[in-house]
């Protein structure tokens, strides 16, 4: 339709390595289909970076690297913004107003909070804590309505959704209601058979930019059973198999059919099934690692898109900025 004023998406990866598979399936897929469609921004949040551990000399590097995956993957500059989340200072100004309407009490008992402060325990810090205002922020700066991510980012977009009603109320209608974008690879399982697919648990993962050997080599590591002793009445609903099916249908379902029903004859190689597996996932990757190859060679196109993505997301989070400071009562 002529005119339609398309809905706003958002969202945004850290900086904190390459992506992995959990990445691409869970949010940058959902990213790719609604650039298509959508008015979309998405982010590489620095900012979110820093709250755990990291590496000031090679920040910069690791920023790059995410732009990097994101166009390798097919986000077109042409179709979306690509922005630096520090380099629009608006998403810590409006951080800070609407950490003025939000409890701590709620922000500490965050599962999200907790995971991390056990994980790091000498770096507890008041940005971990304040992580979701920020994230509230970078999703209500642009009015979003909906955000591709990942089934984790679920209770950070509740307090998103939280934050948005409790201004609305306060200080008239401003934000839409926003929604996390469902998909098939919304939980992406690790490849050692518990928890999910993550940068922080080595072995857990394949990066979009593993070569074949090393995904040939991650994926013979990734955990099994004893394999079914006879005929099985249904396929495991947990654990490292149920898994490694998990991961076989969201890249190819008809050969993930053809596994399943060995393991239900009893019949079932997992070594073969990893090793096909492997050569599946290295078929969806090698057009990405191409890409990736030209784009590592050509970095400072890659700054000038993340510059470019950048100014022309600051406008529109000033005007938005400018709305919230007047209902607020600050101009
Ligand atoms: P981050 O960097 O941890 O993860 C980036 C995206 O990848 C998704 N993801 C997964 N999806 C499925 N299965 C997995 N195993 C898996 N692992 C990661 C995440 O759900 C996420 O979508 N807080 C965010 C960054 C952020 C953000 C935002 C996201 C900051 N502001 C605003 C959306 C909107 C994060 O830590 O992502």
């Amino acid at each position: 339709m002529k005119n339609k004023i398309k809905q706003k998406v958002f969202s945004g990866i850290r900086a904190t390595g390459q992506l992995h598979l959990g990445n691409y399936l869970g949010a940058v897929k959902g990213m790719l289909a609604l650039q298509e469609t959508h008015d979309c921004i998405f982010s590489v949040v620095d900012l979110h970076t820093i709250t755990t551990p990291y590496d000031p000399d090679s920040l910069q590097n690791s920023i790059l690297e995410i732009a990097i995956d994101y166009l390798a993957a097919g986000l077109d500059p042409k179709k979306c913004k690509i922005e630096v989340q520090s380099f629009v200072p608006e998403h810590i100004e409006l951080a800070y107003l609407l950490s003025t309407i939000y409890p701590v009490s709620r922000l500490q008992q965050l599962p999200t909070y907790k995971d991390k402060t056990l994980q790091h325990p000498k770096y507890q810090n008041m940005g971990l804590l304040f992580y979701p205002i920020l994230m509230a922020a970078d999703i209500l700066l642009y009015k979003t309505e909906l955000v591709p991510a990942g089934v984790d980012q679920e209770p950070h977009i509740e307090v998103t959704r939280e934050i948005a009603r409790k201004f609305n109320a306060m200080f008239g209608e401003t934000f839409p209601e926003v929604k996390r974008m469902e998909t098939v690879g919304e939980y992406v399982p690790s490849l050692l058979g518990t928890g999910k697919m993550s940068k922080s648990v080595p072995g857990s993962y394949i990066n979009l930019a593993d070569s074949p050997d090393v995904i040939y080599e991650k994926m013979s590591k990734a955990k099994t059973d004893s394999g079914p002793q006879s005929k099985m009445s249904k396929l495991p609903e947990e654990g490292a198999v149920a898994n490694l099916f998990k991961i076989f249908g969201l890249f190819d379902v008809k050969r993930a059919k053809v596994f399943e029903s060995q393991y239900l004859e009893g019949s079932i190689k997992y070594m073969e099934m990893k090793e096909t597996l492997a050569e599946v996932i290295i078929e969806v990757l090698q057009p990405i690692r191409e890409k990736r190859n030209d784009l590592e060679r050509n970095k400072e196109y890659v700054k000038k898109i993340l510059l470019e993505g950048s100014i022309e997301a600051r406008h529109e989070a000033k005007i938005n900025l400018n709305e919230v400071k007047q209902k607020m009562g600050l101009i």
